[in-house]
């Protein structure tokens, strides 16, 4: 294109908000100026790029509604301050938050802050927890993906609806979280998978990447390993949150016995022994059961009576490894893992 097409097409995509437009002519002249030597120039354009790529689009802008089928839409709650987080955990969620809160100040060197993060772990230790405390740290809308909505029985059909949905989610600053990732993200090679699988996992993994950086998106999975090397390299942010250990399992505990209207009778890591190795969600679900039957006794048992009673219950449970067996092809240990 000659340079004055180039000023025309960037003062209509100016005046009409067309950001492909505006991204491919900035583009175009950028490239021009190298040509002439003019780095300094190119460079300044390409800053200027950076910031106006990824400034959201005011709430006066038409906001498409299309896509919005396939997101469940939260306001978050969750306060990263209430979650017991590995020290590594908590410090570089906090350096996200701060990140994306002083985006500004990147954007003015050139740099964006981080938005995609992994987090892996068991089951019940947070990871839906941590993905909607970041949402709420940075005020923005939480956004679950429904695969249910998102999956179509026709091929095709599903990079339709995703293509929709993450139109969509760049519409405001939110946290865009995907769920049990593995589901979709899953290692690509597996001969099991259709072609059809594994076209969406590339254009979903595209479209992630295309995704500006005021939308956080966050993936949760219990089975990293599933997850293929093309899916780990898009995540800045890989975070583990495993089992706690007895003595994180004892503070978690604490902070709950603490808010009991009575003496627990026991103490803390006393009763994370006596649990053994469970999830924090395990240990909060004892805690209110322990409440819920105090309440119901009303007054006529002691709340550390009623402790007792379901420590005894507790360790007659049954856990899935005895109900159901190690699972074909694995070996007990590996069962344990998952
Ligand atoms: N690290 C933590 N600190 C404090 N509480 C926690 C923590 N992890 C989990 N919890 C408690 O357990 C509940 C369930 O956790 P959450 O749903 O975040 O787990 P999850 O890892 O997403 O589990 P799943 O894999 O089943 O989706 C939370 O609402 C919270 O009360
Ligand atoms: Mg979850």
């Amino acid at each position: 294109m000659a340079r004055s097409d180039l000023l025309i097409s960037l003062v209509r995509a100016g005046a009409t908000g067309d950001r492909e437009m505006l991204k491919s002519t900035t583009e175009a002249l950028m490239a021009d100026e190298r040509a002439k030597n003019h780095h300094i120039l190119a460079d300044r354009l390409q800053r200027a790029l950076n910031a106006v790529a990824v400034t959201p689009p005011t709430s006066s802008t038409h906001v498409s509604q299309v896509g919005k089928d396939t997101i469940l839409e939260s306001q978050p709650r969750q306060r990263l301050e209430d979650l017991i987080l590995p020290m590594p955990v908590a410090q570089q969620i906090r350096q996200l938050v701060e990140e994306q809160h002083r985006a500004d100040l990147l954007r003015a060197h050139g740099m964006q802050p981080r938005h995609r993060v992994l987090l892996s772990g068991p089951p019940g230790n947070g990871k839906t927890s941590v993905a909607e405390a970041i949402a709420e740290a940075l005020s923005v809308q939480f956004f679950t993906v429904r695969y249910d909505a998102l999956v179509g029985s026709f091929l095709g059909e599903t990079n339709t609806r995703l293509a929709r949905l993450f139109d969509y989610a760049r519409t405001v600053p939110c946290v865009l979280f995907f769920d049990e990732f593995d589901a979709i993200g899953k290692e690509r090679g597996d001969s099991h998978e259709t072609g059809e699988i594994k076209r969406v996992v590339s254009f979903l993994l595209m479209q992630i990447d295309q995704l500006p950086s005021y939308v956080v998106t966050v993936a949760a999975t219990n089975h990293a390993e599933l997850l293929d090397r093309a899916v780990w390299r898009r995540f800045q942010l890989r975070l583990a949150l495993p089992q706690p250990s007895r003595d994180v399992l004892a503070a978690f505990l604490d902070r709950q016995l603490e808010a009991w209207p009575e003496k627990a009778g026991m103490s803390a890591t006393a009763l994370a022994t006596k649990l053994g190795h469970i999830s924090f969600a395990e240990a909060r679900e004892f805690c209110q059961t322990v409440r819920r039957r105090h309440i119901l006794s009303l007054a006529n048992m002691s709340l550390r009576d009623i402790l007792r009673e379901q420590v005894e219950l507790w360790s007659t449970r049954t856990a899935p490894e005895e109900t159901y067996g190690p699972r074909p092809g694995k070996t007990a240990s590996s069962t344990e893992q998952s």
